[in-house]
């Protein structure tokens, strides 16, 4: 048995939800650039679950759902407050979602029809729960669920207390179907591990956020708007950049296990950051990711991620850097709850090998003889 480091090129299932091919995303069969010009989010959630895309009536049935099913329960808002104001927010949303699940009593129904249901009772929260907890941690009282609006409009909603524009919308929507789904990445591949067991969709998407929090996958948009911060105006970008590169460290929002030669994503970021400094009269964010591009692209052929531009977007957006994977989270629940219910469907559990290279032929030796 020889171990394959981090499983780079195992085929560890089949899945008709999402494929990347040549460094072209499709979900569905329907090529990411498409959706992310014409698809609102909650049409790519459908697709997600379903297969194909809604016709209007289902489209708003949807809709109807996803609105009768935001509110979260009282007692998980009493809970959240006693979280410590300065939590990590994906650990608290982590928490927030595990709980969840003790306040739903078909948790542990394992019929089709309960998990469907809950796949959407979920992606109908978790915005709820970002949104709450983040006005929890500002000191102020989270802010209900509206009614018959999308989920990007009642996420900023939530957020900030009041009407969002129109720009800002349309653009979280946009990133909201830009990050829906993403093969076998590792936090979707975390959620159907758990669930093979047969465990709960809470317990599958508990484990995916866990996963998702860390630098190398989703936390990764947070790290990028730190180094933004901490370069700050656009003369420190190179040689800031350049001592990293010197030392070897990373450059956050760059780089892919699947993607080498660009993230089909990133574009899509990439322009709408820019557009969103030039409806600002401020493109300095921008030119400074440029800059950091194309240093990093020059020098080490490493192209942006989805995560490299998603930092400069929600930054112009007002959104605070610790809502990033948060916000990733909040779109990649409609990938994952989509895989949980494709793995459900045709289940076997997921239990790979081990390379052992520790030592062997040891012997017992009672303890006052150590
Ligand atoms: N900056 C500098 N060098 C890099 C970067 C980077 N961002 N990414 C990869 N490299 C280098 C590595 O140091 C390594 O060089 P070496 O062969 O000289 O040691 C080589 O490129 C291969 O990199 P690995 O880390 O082995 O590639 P892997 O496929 O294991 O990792 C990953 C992919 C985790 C995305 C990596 O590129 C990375 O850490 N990027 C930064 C974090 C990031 O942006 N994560 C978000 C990914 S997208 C997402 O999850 C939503």
């Amino acid at each position: 048995m020889t171990a394959i480091k981090g499983l780079e090129g195992i085929v560890a299932t089949t899945s008709s939800i999402s494929s990347i091919v040549d460094g072209v995303l499709t979900y569905r069969g329907y090529n990411i650039d498409d959706l992310a010009e014409h698809a609102s989010f909650e049409e790519v959630a459908y697709l997600l679950w379903f297969g194909r895309l809604p016709n209007a009536e289902e489209l708003q049935s949807l809709q109807q759902d996803l609105s009768d099913f935001a509110a979260i329960p009282d007692k998980l808002i009493e809970q959240m407050k006693l979280y410590p104001q300065d939590a990590n927010t994906m650990a608290a949303l982590r928490s927030a979602v595990s709980a969840l699940g003790l306040y739903d009593e078909a948790a542990d129904d394992m019929s089709p029809e309960a998990n469907e249901k809950k796949a959407i009772k979920l992606q109908a929260q978790l915005p709820t729960i970002i949104a709450a907890n983040a006005r929890i941690r500002q000191g102020k009282e989270p802010i209900a669920p509206k009614a018959g609006v999308s989920i990007a409009e009642n996420f900023l909603y939530m957020l900030r207390g009041e009407q969002p524009d129109e720009t800002s919308i349309k653009a979280l929507d946009q990133a909201l179907v830009l990050h829906a789904d993403h093969e076998l990445n590792a936090s979707t591949f975390a959620s159907r591990v758990t669930v093979a067991t047969l465990s709960d969709i809470y317990s599958g998407v508990t484990s995916a956020i866990g996963a998702l929090k860390g630098p190398l996958h989703g936390g990764a948009n947070e790290a990028v708007m730190k180094m933004l911060s901490e370069i700050g105006t656009i003369d420190n970008a190179e040689s800031y950049i350049q001592e990293k590169l010197n030392n070897r460290e990373k450059i956050m929002g760059f780089g892919h296990r699947v993607y080498k030669n660009g993230d089909p994503r990133a574009k899509h970021l990439q322009k709408m950051s820019r557009e969103l400094g030039e409806m600002k009269g401020d493109t300095s964010l921008y030119d400074i990711s440029v800059l950091i591009e194309n240093i990093v692209t020059g020098q080490k052929g490493l192209k942006p991620n989805v995560d490299f531009y998603s930092a400069s977007v929600y930054t112009q957006l007002g959104i605070e850097h610790e809502l990033f994977t948060p916000i990733f989270a909040m779109s990649r629940v409609s990938g994952w709850t989509a895989h949980i219910l494709e793995q459900y469907d045709g289940n076997r559990i997921i239990r790979p090998r081990a390379e052992y290279t520790g030592l062997t032929d040891q012997k017992y030796i009672p303890i006052d003889l150590r």
